[in-house]
């Protein structure tokens, strides 16, 4: 195998592909302190743990060789990356959210507002609809926004839903399903593609048959 780099997203992600990854069997070594970069002996590369929504910033400019990102990320942000595989963990949706309508607040302006972490997804959406909204940037806890007014709508991502329900907030249109993705720069795919392919096989398999034995549990 060629040496390789691979960013991961700290966090849950990480922690379901690190399963996909000894399904298809490979090794991982988990490290137990804080470090950032875990070296792997077992396949001559190391894991580089970064932010979830900066792993694709690393495999784009050629820091890291591979890796692991939403698709909300991509759509959000594209990047000059190859999109190898769907991964088929984290899934969740893109959504359209907000009050039931009778307790919507009264927001003093002509253009609804519209909060989100993806302005361009929230924007084209709309577009696309004909719809002119303004767009309130925010970077976490979204579902907070149409609650104290600031707007009328969200666009964000629903997982088991618990977020919305609990906080008295409706789904009005879902946007797109989102999935976590293995992409690969672009040097790297050419440079490493024995390697790469190999693993994105392997990955491939760990992923039908995760789902196959997910289907079977339910
Ligand atoms: C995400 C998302 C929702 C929530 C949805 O937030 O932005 O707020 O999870 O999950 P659920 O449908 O299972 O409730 P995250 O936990 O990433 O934190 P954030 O609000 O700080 O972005």
């Amino acid at each position: 195998m060629a040496r390789l780099r691979l960013a991961v997203p700290k966090g849950r992600i990480g922690e379901q592909f690190v399963r996909l990854w000894r399904r298809a069997g490979f090794v991982w070594h988990d490290d137990d302190s804080r470090k950032l970069i875990v070296a792997q002996h077992a396949w001559d590369g190391e894991v580089i743990l970064a932010k979830p929504s900066d792993v694709a910033t690393y495999v784009e400019y050629g820091a890291a060789d591979i890796g692991v990102v939403g698709k909300d990320m991509l759509l959000e942000w594209p990047r000059r990356v190859h999109e190898l595989l769907d991964l088929r963990i984290g899934a969740c949706r893109m959504c359209v959210i907000g009050l039931p309508t009778e307790t919507r607040p009264r927001v003093l302006q002509d253009m609804p507002r519209v909060a989100t972490k993806y302005p361009a997804i929230a924007a084209a959406h709309f577009r696309s609809q004909g719809l002119q909204v303004d767009i309130v940037p925010l970077h976490g806890s979204i579902e907070l926004a149409p609650l104290v007014g600031l707007a009328d709508r969200i666009v964000d991502l629903v997982e088991t839903g618990a977020t919305a329900r609990d906080n008295g907030l409706v789904v009005y249109e879902t946007l797109m399903p989102i999935t976590s993705r293995f992409i690969c720069n672009r040097a790297s795919f050419r440079l490493k593609n024995e390697t790469i392919s190999h693993l994105c096989d392997r990955l491939s398999g760990a992923v039908q048959s995760l789902n196959t034995e997910d289907e079977g549990n339910e």
